[in-house]
């Protein structure tokens, strides 16, 4: 057995190297399945055997970046661009309520996808007429616009540093920088937040010590919740043709957040459960610990294809509610009921 595994098994501390180490395992090296076992073990310790829902509302698919990686890049005017009225999004938070979820994801594209009065105005609402806690995802930001909407009630904010690699993350987001980012996820902290962040495996150039310093970063940030999943390579997308993350690499990054961060929420994210059909279930079982289903009314979803195969395409969220609760089940694991802050704010 890799004595790495024994140091992480313990608590010890990974160094990047170890990290860069551990990412190198070859998926049928014994040592591979081990780690996804300790991150699991991790898991049962620190989080229990609950499974948070967080529901997803994709309130609206404009965009004002050109990111390469993303199906809804400005650039695409393949889509129909769409935003869902303010009683709209309040109305599926209640749909979503309604499912038995603790919480909600309101994401959009980055930019003006809602005047900044009316998200305010949608989180104020779903905070006083409903018991869900509010994520928002809404991209790069000034900080008064975060404090805003923290006074309107956000409970949380999910902002993926996307990768940790300054160079790659320039070439991938035009106009963008990864200090800017940083700065966003800076000020998401000081405003009060619960913070998440979280990287894309895969991308074209992406070494194993880029991946190692995507990890140590959210380390560093000390992240309340981190979302990792494989690229997924779209067809409008400057990156069609590349090759996409596999499900092993992205399950190694998801087992070594768990070890280096053990109080973190991870999500089995959906961009795994598009590649695998048990993409969500390996997840899972190597840290994971919230699914976040997708509660966007049918109608919009089509046009919000981050990356192509998207499961749940056609599916309302009625039909993935119980798919989700039978998912959990069939892994030994029971959904978890609560808003499901982050252990850290009690
Ligand atoms: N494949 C996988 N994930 C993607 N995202 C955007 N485009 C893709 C893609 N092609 C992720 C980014 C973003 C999150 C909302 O979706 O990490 O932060
Ligand atoms: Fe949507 Fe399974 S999660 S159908």
């Amino acid at each position: 057995m890799n004595p790495l595994l024994s140091k992480a098994e313990s608590g010890g501390y990974l160094t990047r190297a170890d990290l860069v180490e551990l990412l190198a395992l070859p998926k049928d090296d014994p040592d591979f399945q081990a780690l996804l076992d300790i991150a699991d073990r991790v898991r049962e310790r620190t989080m229990g055997d609950g499974v948070y829902l967080r529901g997803i509302i994709e309130f609206s698919n404009i965009c004002r970046v050109d990111c390469h990686y993303c199906g809804i890049r400005r650039s695409n005017k393949t889509l129909q661009r769409y935003r869902m009225p303010v009683d709209v999004i309040v109305d599926t938070a209640k749909r979503a309520e309604g499912l038995g979820y603790g919480s909600v994801v309101l994401q959009s594209g980055e930019g003006d996808a809602l005047p900044p009065d009316e998200l305010a105005e949608a989180v104020r609402r779903i905070k006083a007429e409903t018991g869900l806690a509010v994520t928002l995802s809404v991209g790069e930001r000034t900080k008064e616009e975060y404090a805003y909407w923290k006074q309107a009630g956000a409970d949380r904010y999910l902002l993926r540093h996307e990768t940790s690699d300054p160079e790659l993350f320039a070439r991938l987001r035009p106009g963008r920088t990864l200090a800017q980012r940083l700065q966003c996820l800076q000020w998401l902290r000081e405003t009060g937040y619960q913070v998440g962040s979280g990287f894309m495996v895969g991308l074209p150039g992406q070494s194993l010590a880029s991946l190692a310093g995507d990890i140590d970063l959210l380390r560093e940030l000390h992240v309340e919740m981190a979302g990792i999943g494989p690229f997924i390579p779209g067809p409008e997308t400057p990156l069609a043709g590349e090759a996409g993350g596999t499900v092993e690499m992205a399950l190694k990054c998801v087992a070594l957040t768990r070890i280096c961060i053990p109080d973190a929420h991870l999500p089995a994210t959906t961009a795994l459960g598009s590649i695998h059909p048990m993409g969500r279930q390996l997840a899972l079982n190597a840290g994971a610990n919230i699914i976040m289903p997708n509660v966007t009314p049918a109608s919009y979803r089509e046009n919000y294809q981050l990356y192509p195969n998207k499961i749940c395409l056609l599916e309302e969220p009625e039909h993935c509610a119980p798919c989700v609760a039978g998912l959990i089940a069939s892994q030994g694991r029971y959904v978890a009921t609560g808003q499901g802050h982050s252990p850290r704010v009690g």
